[in-house]
């Protein structure tokens, strides 16, 4: 006969910053960053895709670089968290987000607020970027619309490209 036993793990506080404002959760450590960030704090800009670090719907800034959430621990979460619901200023989209949606780049969308973390990223660090430059930073975000090419059009055009 097998008998189950039902592991729980306690909770405890963490402390976060997410677009400027100090959070604390109660959740267990290993509870991934997409989890607080959708269910906690409720932001639900960033997605849950494969869950393995390897799609890049759940991409947020940690510290400035677009990072996985949907498998770091919140307990190891040490820095700023960025997400794409902040990437705006001053009640403005960012470039990017004007980009996407004046050319309509997206198609369900899915994938786009990880898209936009890693294309804000890329035009941050490098503001006039070569349409290969675009396609290596967006490598890691997959997107099953099949509209890459379309969303280095609108990287390029809010990097202020022309065609
Ligand atoms: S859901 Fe996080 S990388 Fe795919
Ligand atoms: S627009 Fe549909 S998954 Fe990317």
């Amino acid at each position: 006969m097998h008998t189950s036993q039902t592991v729980t793990t306690g909770s405890e506080p963490h402390e976060l910053t997410v677009n400027g404002r100090r959070h604390r959760v109660d959740v267990p450590g290993d509870t991934s960053l997409l989890e607080v960030l959708r269910n906690d704090i409720g932001d639900k800009s960033p997605k849950f895709g494969c869950g393995l670090g390897q799609c890049g719907a759940c991409f947020v800034w940690v510290n400035g670089h677009p990072t996985p959430s949907c498998d770091l621990p919140v307990e190891y979460v040490t820095g700023e968290v960025q997400t794409a619901a902040g990437l705006g200023e001053n009640g403005e989209l960012h470039a990017v987000q004007k980009a996407f949606l004046e050319l309509q780049a997206g198609q369900c969308g899915y994938c786009l607020s990880g898209v936009m973390m890693s294309a804000a990223a890329l035009l941050r660090d490098n503001p006039r970027p070569t349409r290969s430059e675009v396609a290596a930073a967006l490598d890691r975000n997959l997107c099953r619309c099949g509209t890459h090419q379309r969303f280095i059009d609108a990287v390029l055009a809010a990097s202020g490209a022309t065609a």
